[in-house]
């Protein structure tokens, strides 16, 4: 979506020019601090802040981009130095205060749109050097954002309050002494800064994170995050640690899977930028979290399907044509649309730049809504080793050939039975569904951020209150009244 911004050329020069003007924390030898702003920039590609507050084709962190949800649309706000438009005016306290507690400057309590739940667990250390990078070493915008005016009663920021009670976590990171330093930084990383649960871990009825069930599958929008807990059937327990590396550096792993939709995101602007040691730990923490088994899965989807073709069968039917034109079966969809890069039977291409459409996990799952969801939007990703790209069906103005919804039902069907989960059937409806923004949970932000929530929270918080007035009323009524 948005380029992480790196600004290390400008850096040293920004932070002698900012020590210049007087600036500089007494305490800190400039070349001490530059190290903390050095590591606080890291610590902002770790976070992805500029997955929400970068707009595309925007200055960075200028903020802007409209994060929607059932509820209306919430914009991310500038947090470049800019004193009238940023976070200029903030303190480190305040800073803080914001990132880990989801409370704002004046003191109004920030939606969970911006992912405090997950930053609560960053040390002070590091909420100081992220602190030193935004202040000292990002360029400021002076340009005010559009400003988020939700409908009564998610308008009252208040409301936030009892959810934070609820579900707010407001703890640090506490290392596990029984465990290595290598699994305490990847779960420090993985629960805070890389904030894997909140689109990995399943959400309760208040659109908070099941810890219970942390990391073992949630819908995100269009796209679905699977189970990546440690089991060998539901999750990704056959996975080498080398593999999620690969997986996580290079978004790609031939024979298992790839990243689109947002992890596509997450990999081009994070997690390819993490140093080898920081993949290498949160890869270990990984394999040792709590395994979570949907019964209902039998085999893994890393292992379904196999090389077959339906060529020989078309050719029985006058070539490759359908009999309706206007309503061309499975199979004479997948020629035409997908062959030519994933080939006849499938297989993908030699080099693995094509994937193999079996053994796959987008089509090897029983829940399919990552196939909808490439065949919908394609895959563009560009990481440092190459750009995968594959082009979207659905008809954006940039698709070369757009489907309906009947016709991607079709051809998901196709591709099921022939290379994937053959017992999954994709409906019509469930294709329009993942075109309007994903089953349900209609947004990539609500999942992202737990807003209907709020509206619930709201509603109980009135419930309450009109409950207490009634009780004070009836209890000043029977005060008042004259004793016999
Ligand atoms: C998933 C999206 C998302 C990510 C990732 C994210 N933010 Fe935010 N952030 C938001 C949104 C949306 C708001 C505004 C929320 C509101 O208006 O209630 C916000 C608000 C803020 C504010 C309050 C600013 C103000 O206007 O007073 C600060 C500070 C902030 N974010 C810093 C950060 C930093 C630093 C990071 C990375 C460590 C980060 N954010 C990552 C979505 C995000
Ligand atoms: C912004 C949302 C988001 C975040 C943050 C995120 N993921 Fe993902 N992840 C997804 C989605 C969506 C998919 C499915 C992508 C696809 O199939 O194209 C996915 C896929 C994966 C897969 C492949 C699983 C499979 O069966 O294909 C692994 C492994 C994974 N993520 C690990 C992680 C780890 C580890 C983190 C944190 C370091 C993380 N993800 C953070 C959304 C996210
Ligand atoms: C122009 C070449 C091209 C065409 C045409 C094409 N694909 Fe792809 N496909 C790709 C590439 C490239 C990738 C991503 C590889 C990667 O992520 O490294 C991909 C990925 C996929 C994935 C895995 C996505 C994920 O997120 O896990 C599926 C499933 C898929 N394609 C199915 C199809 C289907 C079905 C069609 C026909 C409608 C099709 N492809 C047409 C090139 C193509």
């Amino acid at each position: 979506m948005s380029n992480p911004s790196p600004h290390l050329g400008a850096l040293l020069i920004i932070f002698a020019a900012t020590a210049l003007a007087g600036n500089c924390r007494a305490a800190d030898p400039p070349h001490q601090a530059a190290a903390e702003i050095k590591r606080g920039e890291y610590l902002a590609i770790a976070a992805d802040c500029a997955a929400c507050h970068t707009a595309p084709r925007a200055k960075p962190f200028a903020g802007g981009l409209p994060i929607g949800t059932p509820l209306g649309t919430i914009y991310s706000t500038n947090i470049t130095p800019s004193t009238d438009f940023g976070i200029g005016r903030y303190t480190e306290e305040e800073f803080s205060q914001a990132l880990r507690r989801g409370i704002r400057r004046d003191g109004a309590n920030l939606y969970p749109a911006m992912p405090y739940t997950s930053y609560a667990k960053f040390t002070e250390e590091d909420v100081r050097a992220l602190y030193l990078y935004f202040t000292r070493a990002v360029e400021p915008v002076e340009q005010r954002p559009p400003s988020t005016s939700l409908p009564f009663p998610m308008n009252i920021r208040a409301s936030m309050i009892a959810w934070n009670l609820l579900f707010l976590d407001s703890g640090p990171f506490v290392p596990d002494r029984n465990q290595s330093p290598e699994w305490n930084r990847g779960a420090y990383l993985v629960q805070g800064a890389a904030h894997c649960g909140t689109c990995h871990t399943p959400r309760g009825l208040l659109m908070q994170e099941e810890d219970s069930r942390a990391l073992s599958g949630a819908q995100v929008g269009p796209w679905y995050a699977p189970n990546i807990t440690p089991d060998p059937i539901s999750g990704i327990g056959r996975w080498t640690k080398e593999e999620l590396i690969a997986y996580l550096h290079t978004g790609h792993l031939s024979g298992k899977a790839q990243a689109a939709g947002s992890m596509g995101e997450a990999v081009e602007d994070s997690f390819q930028h993490l140093a080898a040691a920081d993949l290498d730990a949160i890869a270990t923490y990984i394999k040792t979290i709590p395994v979570v088994r949907d019964p209902a899965d039998r085999v893994s989807r890393f292992s379904a399907g196999k090389m077959s073709s339906a060529l020989a069968q078309l050719r029985g039917r006058d070539g490759i044509r359908s009999d309706s034109e206007s309503d061309p079966g499975g199979a004479e969809l997948f020629q035409g649309n997908c062959a030519s890069c994933h080939s006849t039977e499938g297989q993908g291409s030699k080099d693995g730049y094509y994937p193999s459409l079996f053994s796959n996990s987008a089509t090897g799952a029983r829940n399919a809504t990552n196939l909808i969801a490439t065949i919908l939007y394609g895959v563009n990703r560009t990481t440092s080793e190459r750009q995968a790209f594959m082009p979207g069906f659905g008809g954006h103005p940039t698709d070369a050939n757009p489907l309906s919804d009947r016709n991607i039902a079709a051809l998901g069907n196709y591709v099921l039975t022939h290379y994937g989960s053959a017992d999954t059937i994709i409906t019509e409806q469930q294709v329009a569904e993942v075109r309007w923004g994903g089953p349900s949970s209609p947004l990539l932000a609500l999942a992202r951020g737990g807003m209907a929530a709020a509206a619930v929270i709201v509603l109980l918080g009135a419930a309450l209150f009109i409950i207490r007035r009634r009780g004070a009323a009836a209890w000043r009524a029977k005060r008042t009244a004259p004793c016999t």
